[in-house]
């Protein structure tokens, strides 16, 4: 009986682990979304952005755009070739390598005059994802934008672990 009490212990916890460590969106700005006179740097302070995290830049359609930039442009506001911007008013980034990254917005003086400005800390990944999880989470982070087949992918495989997870517990006690 404890034998089988420990095998259940091990197996929801090798499923949970998984969940725990599982990607994470971060809503740049949260309900706020990505808008003029927001202090993104206080937004940033203490997150703790990992490579496999998204970045979600929400904002109405034409109101602002989103560029990934250098440190240099993002002291000086320096706008990227228009083609570059990001412009959907939900634009997802996830985050594929570590270090330092800098994003402007790209309409009029938003970024010199009102801040619109992010900058972050991408750390490496905590811990290796499961075995299960591999092939997608390598698949994410070589692609500089998310797409949805593979986020549902990865949805799925949570899935199943949870579902995994709770009819074993409900047959073992
Ligand atoms: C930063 O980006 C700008 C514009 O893309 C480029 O001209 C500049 O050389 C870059 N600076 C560094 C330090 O990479």
């Amino acid at each position: 009986m404890a034998l089988l009490r420990s095998c259940v212990v091990f197996a929801l916890i090798s499923t949970i682990i998984p969940v725990m460590t599982l990607a994470k969106d971060f809503v740049v700005g949260d309900e706020k979304g990505w808008t003029i006179n927001f202090n993104y740097q206080a937004w940033a302070q203490g997150k703790d952005f990992r490579v496999g995290d998204k970045l979600v830049f929400n904002y109405p359609v034409g109101a602002h755009t989103v560029f990934k930039v250098n440190g240099t442009s993002f002291q000086n506001c320096i706008k990227p070739p228009a083609n570059e911007a990001l412009t959907s008013g939900n634009d997802e980034i996830v985050l594929a390598t570590p270090g330092r990254k800098w994003y402007i917005c790209g309409v009029g003086k938003h970024c010199e005059s009102a801040g619109q400005k992010l900058f972050i800390t991408v750390q490496p990944q905590s811990s290796s994802p499961s075995p299960a999880m591999a092939p997608s989470m390598v698949q994410m982070q070589s692609m500089p934008y998310s797409s949805k087949a593979i986020k549902d992918t990865v949805n799925y495989q949570l899935f199943f672990g949870v579902l995994a997870a709770l009819v074993t517990l409900s047959f073992a006690f």
